[in-house]
């Protein structure tokens, strides 16, 4: 069992948090769906008001699902397509105040109000991203887009095969 200590008094301090956390439990696993894992169940458990939290896997020119904590999910997404499809493609981080609005977003949890993606590069070569859904609208900010670019250019290497 892990225990970690997140107890951050500001946005800031919570990547912080969970940039050594993530290294703790990421750093001596070789094996990328493990260190997915654990990660979703990280993030879900610290990042406030989510309701979804996890990975897309580029396998074969497409967006496979990967390890997530939350509600079951679409399977596959082409690339291009929704927020994952269009954060795969551009290798840009996608940040969704209403995903509603977001021309292609695809519904997987009604719920669903708000999202961020970010691309997941290692070497040069598209991972996959991590997507993470709130059902607050506009409930991430330039900081969480930040912050988890950070954790995600640790994971990268962690979580490619
Ligand atoms: N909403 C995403 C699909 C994935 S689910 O949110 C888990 C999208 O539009 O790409």
């Amino acid at each position: 069992m892990y225990q970690f200590d997140i107890s951050a008094q500001s946005k800031t301090e919570l990547y912080s948090d969970l940039l050594s956390a993530l290294d703790a439990l990421t750093a001596d696993e070789p094996d990328p769906i493990a260190n997915m894992a654990n990660a979703a169940a990280l993030l879900f458990e610290y990042l406030p008001d989510l309701n979804w939290a996890g990975f897309y896997r580029l396998i074969d020119g497409e967006l496979v699902l990967g390890p997530f904590q939350g509600k079951t999910a679409c399977i596959r997404i082409a690339m291009g397509k929704g927020v994952c499809g269009v954060a795969a493609e551009t290798r840009e981080t996608q940040l969704v105040a209403d995903v509603h609005a977001f021309p292609g977003h695809i519904a997987c949890d009604a719920a669903s109000a708000s999202e961020l993606v970010v691309p997941i590069v290692a070497q040069g070569e598209l991972i996959g991203v991590l997507d993470l859904d709130s059902p607050t609208s506009n409930r991430f900010d330039a900081g969480d887009a930040a912050g988890c670019e950070t954790l995600v250019r640790l994971l990268a290497e962690r979580v490619s095969a």
